[in-house]
Parts: C-alpha cells; sequence; structure tokens
C-alpha cells in the first residue's frame, strides 16, 4: 500500500489532482491517499464549487493560508504543511501546476527527504518576471518524478541537466477532467441563463498581474473588450484579483454588451467556453482546454509556457494593447471556424492512468 499526499491549494489545481485521485481509487489496496489543501484560494467560487464539479473528496487538512506576499504565502504554507508531512510520513507528495503552493510544499517535503511528483513539469515561459515561472524551476529541481504534458517540457528538463530516468511523459490531466466532465457540461443551462446564442458570443478571463496590476495596460484591456462588445456579447469571468484592479480603476460596464461576471463552477464554465466564438486570457489552463476543443484562443501575453497549443492548437499571443486586441480579435471572428487539428499527444484522458501505471510500476518507491 503506497501511502500518497496529495496538495492543492488554488483554482486551476483541482482539475489536475481530481482524475489521479481517482484512478488511484480505482486501483483497489494499492494507495491509501491523503488530500492537504493550502487555501491559497478560499472564495467558495475558486475552490468549493470545484470538489462538488470535479467529485475530489473533501480535503482532510485545510491549512487555510489565505493571500498574502509571495514570501508571507509561500512561507505560511511551509510552516503549516510540515508538522503535517512529518506526522504523516508519506511515500509520494504529488504536487500540481505552478502556484505557491507547489512551489512550498515541494521544498518542505524534499527537505524532509519525502518522495515528491510533479504533475505537469518542465513547461517553461523563460520568463523570470513570471511568479509561476520561478516556482516551476525550483519545483522541478526538486522532484523526483517529473510527468509532462508536452514534449517541449521534455527538452526544457533535459536542457536544465534533469537526468531522463526523472523525466516521464505521460500527457495532460487537465483533459483528463475536461473529457470526464463534456457529458455533464452538456446538462449546464447556463448559456441560456447568461441569454446567449451558442457560438455568438466571446468568454474573457484574465488574472495574471502584468496584465491587471497595471492601470495602464487594464484600461487598454478594457477598452479593447469594450470596443469588441459593439460586435457581440462579451462575457468576462472576473478573477478576484481581477475584481479588485478594475473596482480599483473606477471601471463601469453596465449598459453594454461587455459584461463581468463572478468566476464560474468547472462545468458551467466548460460549457460557456466551448459553445464560445472566441476566447481571450491569459489562463495557462485554458490555453489548453481551447486547443482540445479547437476554439479559437487569444492570450494576452507576450510568451507562452505552452508552445504545442500555439503551433499544434488554436491559440495566438497577442499584445496587450487596444489596437492589437480588437485587430486580432476581429480578424478570428472573421475567419471562423479552422480545420480540425489532432490533439497533442497523450492528451487523451488517459494522462491519470498513466501516471498510476508508473508508480505501480515501480514498487520499490524510489525515483527509478
Ligand atoms: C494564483 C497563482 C497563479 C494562478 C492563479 C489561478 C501564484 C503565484 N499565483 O494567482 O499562478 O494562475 O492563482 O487563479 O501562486 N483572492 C480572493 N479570493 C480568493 C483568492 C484570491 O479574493 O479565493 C484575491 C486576494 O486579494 C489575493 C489576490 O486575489 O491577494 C491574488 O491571489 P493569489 O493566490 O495570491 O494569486 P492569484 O492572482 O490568484
Ligand atoms: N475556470 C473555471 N471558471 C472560471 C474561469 C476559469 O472553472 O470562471 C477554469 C478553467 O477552465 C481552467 C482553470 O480554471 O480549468 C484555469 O485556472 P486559472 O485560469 O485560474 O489558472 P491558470 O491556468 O492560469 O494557472
Amino acid at each position: 500500500m503506497m501511502r500518497v499526499l496529495h496538495v492543492v491549494g488554488a483554482r486551476p489545481n483541482f482539475m489536475k489532482t481530481a482524475p489521479i485521485m481517482a484512478e488511484m481509487a480505482k486501483r483497489p489496496g494499492a494507495f491509501e491517499q491523503q488530500l492537504v489543501h493550502t487555501g491559497q484560494h478560499y472564495d467558495v467560487n475558486m475552490s468549493d464549487a470545484f470538489f462538488a464539479d470535479l467529485a475530489l473528496p473533501a480535503p482532510d487538512v485545510t491549512l487555510g493560508v489565505g493571500s498574502g506576499s509571495h514570501a508571507e504565502q509561500t512561507a505560511r504554507v511551509m510552516m503549516a504543511i510540515e508538522p503535517f508531512l512529518l506526522q504523516y510520513k508519506p511515500d509520494l507528495v504529488v504536487v500540481v501546476g505552478d502556484v505557491n503552493s507547489t512551489l512550498a510544499a515541494t521544498l518542505v517535503a524534499a527537505k524532509i527527504g519525502l518522495r515528491v511528483a510533479h504533475v505537469e513539469a518542465g513547461l517553461r515561459s523563460r520568463d523570470r518576471t513570471m511568479p509561476e515561472e520561478i516556482n516551476r524551476i525550483l519545483t522541478d529541481q526538486m522532484a523526483d518524478l517529473l510527468f509532462t504534458t508536452e514534449e517541449s517540457a521534455n527538452d526544457n528538463l533535459a536542457h536544465e541537466g534533469i537526468p531522463e530516468h526523472r523525466i516521464h511523459f505521460v500527457g495532460n490531466v487537465m483533459i483528463d477532467s475536461l473529457l470526464r466532465s463534456l457529458p455533464l457540461a452538456a446538462r449546464s443551462t447556463i448559456v441560456e441563463r447568461l441569454s446567449l446564442s451558442a457560438g455568438r458570443y466571446a468568454v474573457v478571463t484574465l488574472h495574471r498581474p502584468f496584465n491587471v496590476d497595471e492601470p495602464t495596460t487594464l484600461h487598454e484591456i478594457l477598452a479593447a473588450l469594450g470596443e469588441l462588445a459593439r460586435d457581440l456579447p462579451v462575457i468576462f469571468s472576473v478573477h478576484p484579483r481581477t475584481r479588485e484592479r478594475i473596482a480599483a480603476l473606477g471601471f463601469r460596464a453596465e449598459g453594454s454588451n461587455l459584461r463581468l461576471i463572478a468566476p464560474l463552477g468547472y462545468v458551467d464554465f466548460l460549457r460557456l467556453y466551448s459553445a464560445a466564438a472566441l476566447v481571450l486570457t491569459d489562463s495557462g489552463g485554458l490555453q489548453e482546454e481551447t486547443t482540445y476543443l479547437d476554439i479559437p484562443c487569444l492570450t494576452l501575453r507576450p510568451t507562452t509556457e505552452r508552445p504545442v497549443t500555439l503551433t499544434l492548437g488554436t491559440n495566438r499571443l497577442v499584445a496587450s494593447e487596444r489596437d492589437a486586441i480588437v485587430r486580432a480579435a476581429r480578424a478570428s471572428l472573421d475567419r471562423g471556424a479552422t480545420d480540425h487539428k489532432s490533439p497533442p499527444p497523450f492528451w487523451d484522458g488517459h494522462a491519470a492512468a498513466r501516471i498510476v501505471d508508473l508508480l505501480l510500476s515501480d514498487p520499490s518507491g524510489r525515483a527509478r
């Protein structure tokens, strides 16, 4: 029996951990699982909603760290998780993605000498002004098992001197969650509740500090969205960081076709973007989800750590400038549907099964 401790903390973690926990539960007698929620995200619509939507078990431990500066948040997770790791002594700690909770849990586990698996390893934007890039590099250096989603990640890890035997190309667990949830999303009434017509609206999410914390940039983006909203309804799911920044600008969209809504749960949001004509985002996960579903996506960033979404998907990078955004969005809407492309390798709904098979093929419990 392998004792596994999973760590989640922020919105993009839940859809990555859920399929791995479900897959381990399918192998009777093989795993004892514990789930730790750091509490990095805590609003109902940034956290609780995902447990029901993704059938995640309730956390065994909640650390309640909340918001703060990077140092505060990272340190709080480290201090709160250490006693639990020392007491539970798992055979494996599974961390996902690139948020502060991921780095903090990995650092503590590695120093205790626990074995760590990093899911979604090796992605690199090569932009160290992004806190996630620092989190990715350090987490990958410390983790024993590196599970990758795309081939660029394997190359990045090799370039950083990580031995090949630690790297396992398993595919994308986010697509496992997406495929599992499509039947539920088909029953969602969110498009009707928002009085939209499928294929005739755009969906927006933004939360990167370089887009939303700088008032001039945020103003440019809001102006672009306002202009685009003359062509079609623009539904903006507003992240709490962004909500605070928009309020500080004194911006109001009332009376226009630009509609600011609270973040949605996973299933409603899947239904919403899967029926959109266009997605505009700076989210990591949404670049991948739109790639899989062939939804045109404009990413308001100068770089992406997920280059396969540019080469095999519908994703395009756009500068966070009013004219550039409007031009790219109109060009994309004019182009309409493109030829259906095959999804990237191993984005097939079986990534979690590959991870679990690999863990079971290493019964010694060592990182091979
Ligand atoms: C975090 C991650 C980012 C990820 C994003 C996903 C880091 C460094 N950043 O960014 O990689 O893409 O989550 O959504 O880990 N807030 C609330 N309620 C909440 C959560 C946050 O009001 O439930 C507000 C707080 O004012 C907080 C701010 O949002 O200060 C930012 O939250 P934080 O977790 O620090 O970073 P995110 O921008 O959410
Ligand atoms: N998401 C959601 N509801 C929303 C906005 C996003 O369920 O209102 C989902 C989205 O489909 C994806 C994940 O949240 O699965 C991405 O999280 P986020 O953009 O917060 O983080 P990132 O991927 O950028 O780290």
